[in-house]
């Protein structure tokens, strides 16, 4: 009975070994044989193929659809005019064939590069400084250095993108704000002209609050007050 039991168990193994093994030549993935035409004009290769989160913002998006072949649904086209936008790189190309020197199918891009330069047919973010419009000095903008730190202090995305994907997009925010403790000024009367007079603004630096302030995905968030009272609203959630 225990060989009977050992000659079971060495069929079982061996036909285990034949499903594993034995089809191995001919395992292919099934499509692997059938190419995308590039020939035509622009892209062909689906990019949503593999970047199926990514297609799904953007489809839900009202903006950067009117590139590829509809203008209410995204599609590759819509990929590669931003990210081969930078007209610069040699892109590769089965139209024309071109291998790509610079970039193969994308490259990461600015948004700048589109809306800081008004030939581009993009609308303009003026008001940084940054744009070509002659009068834009960004002297008044209240995120100047919002802006101009995510350029030059953040390496997480190219030039100011996260400024810019921070206010235009619903990713969700996390900001450590630091309030100062008070205002101070001396009030004095002024005999001359009999009138009151203010001087000596200055900020009381000594403890500082900090506030950290977060938005979800929704436009939803809250504030944590000295890590102790916690405010929300929305739904309030942290993603
Ligand atoms: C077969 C799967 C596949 C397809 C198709 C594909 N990608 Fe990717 N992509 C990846 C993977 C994997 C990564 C991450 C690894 C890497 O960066 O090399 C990536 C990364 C990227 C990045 C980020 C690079 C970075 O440095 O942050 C961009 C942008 C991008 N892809 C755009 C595209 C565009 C545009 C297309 C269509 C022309 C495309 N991809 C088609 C798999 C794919
Ligand atoms: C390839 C060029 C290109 C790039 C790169 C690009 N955009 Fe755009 N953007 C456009 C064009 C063209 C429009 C107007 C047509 C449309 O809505 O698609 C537009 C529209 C917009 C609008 C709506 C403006 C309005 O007046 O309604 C916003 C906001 C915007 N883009 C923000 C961004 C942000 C943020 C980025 C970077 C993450 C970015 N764009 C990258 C070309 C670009
Ligand atoms: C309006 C312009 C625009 C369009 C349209 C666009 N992208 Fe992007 N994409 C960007 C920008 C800007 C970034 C950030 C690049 C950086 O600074 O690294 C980015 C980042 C990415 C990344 C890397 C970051 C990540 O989250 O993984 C991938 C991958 C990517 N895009 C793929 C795609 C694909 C696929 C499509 C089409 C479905 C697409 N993009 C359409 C502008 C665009
Ligand atoms: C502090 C938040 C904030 C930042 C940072 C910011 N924007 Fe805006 N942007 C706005 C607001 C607010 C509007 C006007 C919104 C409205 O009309 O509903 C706007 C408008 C725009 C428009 C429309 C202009 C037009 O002519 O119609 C574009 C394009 C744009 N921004 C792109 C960008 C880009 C690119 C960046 C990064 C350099 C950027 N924005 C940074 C808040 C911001």
């Amino acid at each position: 009975m225990r060989n009977a039991g050992r000659l079971a168990l060495l069929i079982v193994v061996v036909l285990a070994l034949g499903f594993l093994v034995l089809p191995s030549t001919v395992s292919l993935f099934a499509g692997q044989h059938d190419w995308y035409d590039i020939d035509t004009a622009g892209n062909q290769i689906p990019c949503q193929k593999c970047h199926a989160d990514i297609y799904v913002e953007l489809n839900g998006s009202p903006y950067h659809k009117g590139w590829g072949t509809s203008n209410t649904t995204a599609d590759e086209g819509d990929c590669v005019a931003c990210h081969q936008a930078n007209t610069s790189i040699t892109y590769a190309n089965g139209t024309t064939n071109q291998p790509g020197t610079g970039a193969h199918a994308a490259a990461t891009i600015a948004c700048m590069y589109c809306h800081g330069d008004s030939t581009t047919g993009a609308p303009v973010a003026g008001g940084f400084g940054l744009s070509n419009l002659a009068n834009d000095t960004g002297t008044y903008a209240a995120h100047f250095d919002f802006v101009s730190t995510a350029n030059s202090s953040s390496t997480i995305l190219l030039d100011e993108n996260e400024a810019c994907i921070a206010c235009h997009t619903h990713v969700a925010v996390k900001i450590n704000f630091t309030h100062y403790k008070a205002l101070e000024f001396d009030v004095t009367w002024n005999t001359t002209s009999s009138a009151y007079e203010t001087s000596n603004y200055a900020i009381n630096t000594s403890t500082g609050t900090v506030y950290t302030i977060w938005g979800n995905a929704n436009g939803d968030g809250g504030l944590l007050n000295n890590s102790t009272t916690t405010t929300t609203w929305g739904t309030g959630t942290w993603p």
